[in-house]
């Protein structure tokens, strides 16, 4: 896995109140707390952001947000910047999810404006790529991940490229325990590093691609032990504290 420390980012979508999620990390900390070369971080509701912040002070979990916007204020009801998103410490951001893309019209287009904003805002982009069972079977899987990456960050400045986290998520083992096999989720993440690196080599060495759909504690060690797989964004498995730790345990 190279000089890359590993990421292990819980997606938690809609789901967790904030004393839900206060219960879960009350749980989580001490069950990590002798985890070591590890990131860790959870992405709650927005509405939990702060709750999340205030509690985890000190650990070693960042908190995530799940999107925002690009511009820092304006009239788009119902969004969120990242100057407010900064205002409670909040350490990246989740961009570009397939679940956006397919239920709230999430384009490249708009994602190209996002990455280099959060990066500019100080924050973690984690941009999320991945292809349909039809496009894997139709043998289009490379050219669907080529477009989402190129789109993605084509306005990242070259300089700021290694500072991006790519999470290759193949949209049929989301949420459906099929879980890519460590072949084939290697060979996407190798690819997504070859196409950075077509940027900026340098960039492609500390870049994070992370593995995500269906990763459980039964499957965490073979995914991560791929090489160019430098952790995971995890659903479902991040919603109880017990696997979650499993998870970390085995990055
Ligand atoms: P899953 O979700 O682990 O429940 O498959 C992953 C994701 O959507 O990020």
């Amino acid at each position: 896995m190279s000089g890359r420390t590993p990421l292990i980012a819980g997606n938690w979508k809609m789901h967790k109140t904030v004393a839900d999620a206060e219960a879960f990390i009350s749980a989580l900390l001490p069950r990590i707390y002798a985890a070591d070369g590890v990131d860790v971080a959870i992405c709650p509701a927005f509405t939990a952001l702060a709750a999340m912040v205030d509690s985890t002070r000190g650990s070693r979990v960042q908190v995530f947000a799940q999107n925002a916007h690009h511009a820092a204020e304006g009239a788009f009801t119902g969004e969120v910047s990242l100057p407010m998103l900064g205002e409670v410490d909040v350490h990246g951001v989740i961009l570009g999810h397939s679940e956006r893309r397919e239920f709230f019209g999430e384009t490249d287009r708009a994602l190209a404006l996002k990455l280099p904003a959060v990066l500019e805002a100080g924050m973690v982009p984690v941009l999320c790529v991945g292809e349909t069972e039809d496009e894997r079977d139709n043998g289009d899987t490379e050219r669907k991940l080529r477009h989402q990456v190129q789109e993605g960050l084509a306005k990242v400045p070259e300089e700021q490229l290694g500072g991006v986290v790519i999470a290759y998520e193949p949209i049929w083992a989301i949420g459906t325990g099929r879980v890519a096999t460590a072949e084939q989720a290697q060979e996407a993440c190798g690819f997504i590093r070859a196409l950075v690196a077509g940027r900026s080599s340098a960039a492609a060495e500390t870049v994070r691609v992370l593995y995500g759909g269906s990763v459980k504690p039964e499957n965490a060690a073979e995914l991560l032990g791929q090489a160019d797989i430098d952790g995971a964004l995890v659903g479902g498995a991040s919603l109880e504290p017990e696997s979650f730790a499993a998870i970390i345990a085995a990055a």
